[in-house]
């Protein structure tokens, strides 16, 4: 059985080991090595999931976890951003459970987390050339908007994401 739960203190090393096995796995051919693991250290430290874990608000609504037989197979997280609109913020499985609907689930809970705050659009940005992403969002109903520059990047990095959006 898979239960999608709020996560605690006790799945941030879970939430760290999925989130960065799929940002391997799924960016590998997109970014080079070296921008992978500056992102991976950048947000997926001990220190920053353990507060991004913490803090549940309005802007941040906290992390959910997958999670089957005690391990962490998927988690995600969104907010509300100034204009009252959600955001998906992460969403990643375990590399060899994609495609089981398990990413589904936890998008179900994030956004009915942010319809419950009143949120009638969702907005996702993803990597250009993410085909590990980019159908499940467009089979989701999320609709391209518009290219933008990559949340991650520093001077010197020129890579692009793509902002989609749906009706909640
Ligand atoms: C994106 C991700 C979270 C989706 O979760 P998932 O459990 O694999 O997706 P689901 O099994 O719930 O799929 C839901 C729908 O998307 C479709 N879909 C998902 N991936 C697809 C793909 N690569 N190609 C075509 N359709 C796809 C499914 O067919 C399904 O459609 P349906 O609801 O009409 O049957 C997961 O695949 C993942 O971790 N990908 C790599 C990381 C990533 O890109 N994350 C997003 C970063 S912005």
């Amino acid at each position: 059985m898979i239960e999608i739960i709020k996560a605690t203190d006790d799945h941030i090393k879970g939430i760290i080991k999925v989130c960065t096995d799929a940002y391997r796995a799924t960016y590998k051919d997109l970014y080079t090595n070296e921008y992978i693991e500056k992102i991976i250290k950048k947000f997926y430290n001990y220190d920053s999931v353990l507060t991004e874990v913490q803090t549940s608000n309005r802007n941040w609504g906290g992390y959910y976890v997958a999670i089957e037989k005690g391990h962490i197979i998927g988690a995600g997280a969104g907010g509300i951003l100034d204009d009252g609109s959600g955001e998906l913020f992460v969403l990643y499985l375990a590399p060899n459970r994609r495609n089981e609907g398990i990413g589904s689930t936890l998008l179900y809970a994030i956004t009915e987390q942010q319809k419950a705050l009143g949120a009638k659009k969702q907005y996702v940005s993803v990597q250009k050339g993410n085909h590990k992403g980019i159908p499940f969002y467009e089979a989701k109903g999320f609709v391209f908007q518009y290219e933008q520059k990559s949340y991650g990047n520093s001077e010197g990095d020129t890579y692009i994401s793509l902002r989609y959006c749906r009706k909640i």
